[in-house]
């Protein structure tokens, strides 16, 4: 065995180099060794298999790749996460502590530097009450987008975030955040009387942990929880990218399902919210300038590189006048259409009752329809799905 510490721990290596990942791995000899290549397979090894210390090769260390495997810092804050960096620059180093990285070493690594990691690790742990088990799991992020106003967002938010509260059984563990940081209105759609926003948040950005988090959370009657946008436009310069990557990082440890609800533009906070995210559901009105809107935000999307398959395609006011024809849509956007919404007079009347369609008017066609979105979301998830008419309008 490579090492003289007697414990076996699990450790992830992310490098996008064969070479440097196989240095890496070999030194890690005796021990249960998981690779990722990437940062969305490292995230998924960081809920699912336990790791206990997780090291990031060089192939990271350089601006971009520093704030890409920061997302990994969001998943479990007690997790030791080390960053390995060939020729350590200035330049590196301040990028990497902005976005909180706490151990950065220099490359080559070598058996010492390792036994050092895994001591640090021990030493955690002799420090922790035994009793303590942090939450492995983190919650799933769902973002409803649409880079255009009156789309159908907070109407789909407010329904599927319900539903979700509803079908999981554990409303509780339900949470929308209103990122529609000028204009939002998800709290008056569910008739939630918010004694805090999102503004509150920021204003004790360093202080923020998740009992003054909750603390800031309205409460639906459902039991679903809410974290309001501001109250007035002019308070949203208030709240920076930093504070709203901040908080959702809080919620994704919080609950299972954080809903998020958006402005119709994909500025940095919105941005950086869909990084942040598991599925996304963009939703497209049934007229030409949504269709061409959609083409131009996905074509910003491609240029980031974001991955295609967390985007769900959700139609909105399907059985309207506007005939588009369907084929040409999904070739034009180059995604097919994975649930329709019907165009119905029971959703407006639902927003001015302040209660949402789908409780409202349970037994109606849009409500099936919205349960059908839910169920896109919960796909994968155990719990009970209503399969009922899935994917039913088109095929
Ligand atoms: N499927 C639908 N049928 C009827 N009215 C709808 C439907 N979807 C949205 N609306 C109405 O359109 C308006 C805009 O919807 P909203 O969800 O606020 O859009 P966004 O958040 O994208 O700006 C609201 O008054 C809403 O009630
Ligand atoms: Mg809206």
């Amino acid at each position: 065995m490579a090492t003289d510490l007697d414990s076996t721990r699990s450790i992830l290596v992310v490098d996008t180099d064969t070479a440097a990942m196989d240095a890496a791995v070999s030194l890690l000899d005796g021990h249960k060794v998981y690779q990722a290549r990437n940062i969305s397979d490292a995230q998924r090894k960081l809920v699912e298999e336990g790791i206990e210390l997780a090291v990031i090769g060089p192939g990271f260390a350089h601006e971009a790749g520093v704030n890409e495997a920061s997302l990994l810092l969001d998943i479990q804050p007690s997790l030791p996460i080390v960053l390995v960096a060939d020729g350590l620059t200035t330049d590196v180093l301040r990028a990497a502590i902005r976005v909180g990285f706490k151990d950065v070493i220099d490359a080559p690594l070598n058996q010492s530097k390792i036994d050092s990691m895994l001591q640090h690790i021990e030493r955690a742990e002799a420090m922790v009450a035994p009793d303590f088990k942090p939450k492995t799991k983190i919650g799933k992020v769902i973002t409803i987008m649409s880079p255009k106003g009156g789309a159908g967002k907070t109407m789909t938010s407010s329904n599927v975030g319900l539903s979700l509260a509803m079908m999981s059984g554990t409303p509780e563990r339900v949470v929308i955040m209103d990122a529609d940081l000028q204009f939002g209105d998800i709290c008056i759609s569910l008739q939630v009387e918010p004694q805090h926003t999102i503004v509150d948040a920021a204003r004790d950005i360093d202080k923020l942990d998740e009992q003054l988090l909750d603390s800031l959370l309205a409460t639906h009657v459902s039991g679903m929880r809410v974290l309001s946008a501001p109250l007035e436009p002019s308070l949203a310069d208030e709240v920076s990218t930093q504070v709203v990557v901040k908080t959702l990082g809080m919620l994704k440890r919080m609950f299972d399902y954080v809903v998020i609800d958006t402005a119709p533009f994909l500025d940095e906070p919105v941005l950086s919210i869909l990084e942040r995210s598991d599925v996304v559901l963009l939703v497209v009105d049934m007229d030409l300038p949504a269709v061409k809107n959609a083409k131009l935000a996905l074509d910003t999307l491609k240029l980031i590189k974001f991955p295609f398959e967390k985007i769900k395609l959700i139609l909105n006011r399907v059985n309207s006048k506007a005939r588009l024809d369907i084929d040409e849509l999904e070739r034009s956007l180059g995604l097919e259409v994975q649930a329709a919404i019907s165009s119905d007079k029971l959703v407006p009347r639902a927003v001015n009752e302040g209660e949402p369609v789908v409780s409202l008017y349970p037994r109606s066609r849009v409500a099936k329809d919205l349960r059908n979105v839910t169920s896109l979301v919960l796909d994968g998830d155990a719990m009970d799905e209503p399969q009922e008419e899935k994917r039913g309008w088109f095929r």
